[in-house]
């Protein structure tokens, strides 16, 4: 059966520059059948979507879309769905270095999205966006709603950059002249906190080449030839632990829009750190891991008033998307930043992320 898609008003949805943020379509089936659709219908629908530039042009225009009512929701699904969009459109799987979390593989280019503990708000932040490689779309997939809360939290990243002009144009100002460094701690396997936690070993962190039995100094070495993949600033600290420093213009252009993008991990790491704890030394959070401050790219204090002021400005903007089983929320993380809502209940969603189209450069 042939599978269309309408456009449906999202709720709390924005006009950013002209457009509509996020732009939802409804799936459903054209001869006005009720049955859930097909999997299959729906990935040749997303293939035609994709491979006639329709859906590169939609999210160009509008940071992100949504799709509803495909249903059958799965790892599988999801991973179905995914392929056939990015592939479809000529892009490929991002690789991830320097994860600084828990994610687990489920499907083809699918992963859980992070599994770090359900009380947790994650702030909004362009994915990798603290260091020079990330990716140029990330997708959410519901697979389980939460009881409560739970909700997927989007920015648009130009309109973010507006308001801080308006509201915090030094910091603005001074990220413009001296880029953003980013600093990282990672704990050596062994000497992690308890929850969020992770270390230097991950396989999505720097341990992609590890081999059964490598000794540390293998590791080590190991680990050296994927960071410097990221930044030349790092360090060992005691125990073992690894100490990076990425050097970002935190201000880039969207290539799609051609206009300024508040694009770094900034608000992120300063909400995180915040609700730990962490924010005087020793960086020491509540769950016992290691938050080190972010600086200006010239080593000079970004001054916590402005760091205040800007969680404000991008808290006022985030919009809280609600995903329903089987959604798939399709991200430009160039042009929009996620985050998460903490949750009651069980919840399940999902990410892919990929690479592809024009890179984005600094402002
Ligand atoms: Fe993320």
């Amino acid at each position: 059966m042939t599978l269309t898609f309408q456009p449906f008003h999202i709720p709390g949805a924005q006009t950013v520059h002209g457009n509509t943020f996020p732009y939802g379509l409804q799936a459903s089936l054209a001869d006005g059948a009720s049955d859930v659709p097909a999997v299959n219908d729906a990935v040749i629908a997303i293939t035609a979507l994709a491979e006639s530039g329709r859906l590169s042009e939609l999210l160009q225009k509008h940071g992100a879309v949504l799709i509803r009512g495909v249903g059958h929701p799965s790892a599988e699904t999801f991973a179905r769905l995914v392929n056939s969009a990015e592939k479809g459109r000529g892009s490929n799987p991002f690789i991830q270095i320097g994860l600084a979390g828990k994610r687990t593989i489920l499907a083809d280019n699918v992963w859980t999205a992070n599994e770090g503990p359900s009380d947790r708000r994650f702030y909004q932040h362009n994915e990798y966006s603290r260091y020079t490689r990330f990716p140029s779309n990330i997708h959410f997939y519901c697979e389980k709603k939460a009881l409560e809360g739970g909700e997927t939290p989007v920015a648009h990243s130009a309109l973010v950059y507006d308001k801080l002009q308006e509201a915090v144009p030094e910091l603005v100002q001074a990220v413009h002249e001296k880029g953003l460094a980013m600093k990282m701690a990672f704990r050596a396997p062994g000497h992690e906190g308890k929850g969020n936690e992770f270390n230097w070993a991950g396989v999505h962190s720097f341990g992609q080449e590890f081999q059964p039995g490598d000794d540390r100094d293998t590791q080590k070495a190991k680990v050296e030839v994927q960071v410097r993949k990221l930044t030349p600033a790092f360090r060992w600290l005691e125990d073992d632990a690894l100490e990076l420093t990425q050097y970002i213009p935190g201000i880039r252009r969207s290539p799609a829009s051609g206009l300024p993008v508040w694009f770094n991990g900034l608000v992120g790491r300063y909400g995180m750190t915040r609700d730990q704890g962490a924010l005087d030394p020793p960086y020491i959070g509540r769950d016992g891991m290691t938050y080190l401050p972010c600086d200006y790219g010239d080593g000079t204090v970004i001054p916590k008033e402005y760091l205040e002021r800007l969680e404000r400005v991008v808290d006022e903007l985030e919009l809280d998307v609600s995903l329903e089983e089987g959604d798939l929320l399709l991200v430009d993380n160039f042009q929009v930043s996620h985050g998460r809502k903490p949750w009651t209940g069980e919840r399940r969603i999902l990410v892919s992320m990929w690479e592809g189209g024009k890179p984005i450069e600094a402002f």
